[in-house]
């Protein structure tokens, strides 16, 4: 049933809303529209969005290939459950996704979301030793600013020190925390906690070059390298989160391909549907698929989420696909990148900066101490700009198609905003 605007805003009070203090945080803008970089507010105001929706919407909003591909999906299925049945966008999709990754990773377990993306990598990890004998194996190795979702399994390999977790300890897995394998010193500390404690551990889950929700930190291919080299030597699974840096975001269409290996298991969201819709995928190599197969009924992977491979989603990420073949998508993140290094490399010199840092379509400031969030997010609002910072963390991940005059508003509104503090 329609309402009209102002009805509308009164229900602004019964929304829950997300990592939010709902007693002192401010009430949400209220969205009307969004177009290509842009969130038009319902009171006229236009916010250029510097975060393309929590780094989903790469080819920016609304894009009319993507639109077009939903709704003639919407007009023949809109969903169908994926248990004995499947259906023309899962199956192409799923194939794209295979021919598109590296190496032997080529079958493709559809989720709705993220997190639950990693659940389904946990327990794919640990069922794949056990089915081949082996049930000790059931810890994972998360590292230090790794993030990898809200749900139960992904909050325990995650860093609790990032503080989105707290409130959950109590209900929470005891996994291992360790340092990514950066210099010399902290090699030798995970080869020796791998030496004692090897055979426990199912895998490491990593998120590849760039830990996004724990603080932007950046770390180089050769981290991956050798994570994937500790793996081979003590028989463990590798898995890349990739659902932030999955679809061009740090470059390259993955971030495993800068580094040239590959892991036994990869996640994909976020930019997978190209922000339409949620969708997720867990994929999984030829070998740990193998593991599964068996003529004993108990050696499934049981699990099912019941909107798994919905095909408006699926529509979706093939009109997202077909953008990325049709256009230059990872030439812009280039010349984002290069835009973001010169715009934001002044905010160096600003009292309270840390570091600059940029890695492809991903800018960060980082400052010394937190600011008070709401007072920085208000003043980037006030400059019309959709960016939100975090910890002492402010960044841009745009759109791919943001043009530059969109990238420099958005660069001296950070310069601006953090002068003034
Ligand atoms: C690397 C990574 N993994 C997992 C997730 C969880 O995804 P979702 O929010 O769709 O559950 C996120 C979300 O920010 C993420 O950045």
């Amino acid at each position: 049933m329609g309402r009209n605007p102002s009805s509308w805003l009164e229900g602004l009070s019964h929304l829950w809303l997300p990592y939010a203090q709902m007693q002192t945080a401010p009430a949400p803008l209220p969205v009307a529209r969004t177009e290509g970089c842009r969130i038009y507010l319902s009171d006229g105001r236009v916010l250029i969005d510097g975060i393309a929706s929590w780094w989903t919407a790469c080819h920016g909003y609304n894009h009319p290939h993507i639109r077009e591909a939903i709704g003639r999906q919407l007009d023949v299925m809109p969903h169908v459950m994926m248990a004995g049945l499947a259906h023309e966008p899962a199956a192409n999709l799923a194939a794209r996704l295979a021919a598109l990754l590296p190496g032997e990773l080529d079958h493709v377990f559809f989720s709705d979301s993220g997190s639950v993306a990693v659940e389904i990598a946990l327990k794919m990890a640990a069922q794949f030793f056990l089915n081949r004998g082996d049930g000790k194996r059931t810890k994972f190795v998360g590292f230090r600013h790794g993030y990898h979702g809200d749900t139960l399994g992904a909050m325990a390999v995650s860093d609790s020190g990032t503080g989105m977790h707290g409130g959950s300890a109590g209900l929470l897995t005891q996994q291992f925390l360790i340092d990514l394998p950066r210099d010399a010193e902290s090699t030798a500390a995970l080869e020796k906690f791998l030496d004692r404690h090897g055979s426990e551990i199912a895998g490491l889950i990593v998120e590849p070059l760039v830990q996004g929700a724990g603080g932007m930190m950046f770390h180089g291919s050769e981290v991956l390298r050798r994570l994937r080299a500790l793996a081979d030597r003590h028989d463990l699974l590798l898995i890349f989160d990739e659902i932030f840096t999955g679809f061009g975001r740090t470059g390259k269409l993955f971030a495993m391909e800068e580094a040239g290996i590959q892991p036994d298991i990869v996640t994909l969201s976020k930019a997978l549907t190209g922000g339409a819709l949620p969708l997720a995928a867990t994929i999984a190599s030829r070998r740990v698929y193998e593991a599964f197969l068996s003529d004993d009924p108990g050696k499934a992977l049981m699990h099912g989420p019941t909107f798994m491979g919905n095909a408006l989603a699926c529509a979706a990420a093939n009109a997202s696909l077909d953008l990325f073949e049709r256009e230059p998508r990872l030439a812009q993140v280039a010349a984002i990148e290069t835009q973001l290094k010169r715009e934001l490399e002044p905010c160096r010199e600003l009292p309270g900066v840390k570091d600059v840092r940029v890695k492809g379509a991903i800018g960060v400031v980082e400052l010394k101490h937190a600011d008070d969030l709401e007072i920085l997010r208000k003043n980037f609002v006030e400059a019309g700009t959709w960016i939100r910072p975090f910890g002492r963390i402010v960044y841009l991940a745009p759109a791919f198609t943001i043009a530059p005059d969109e990238i420099s508003l958005l660069t001296g509104a950070i310069r601006r905003v953090l002068a003034s503090r």
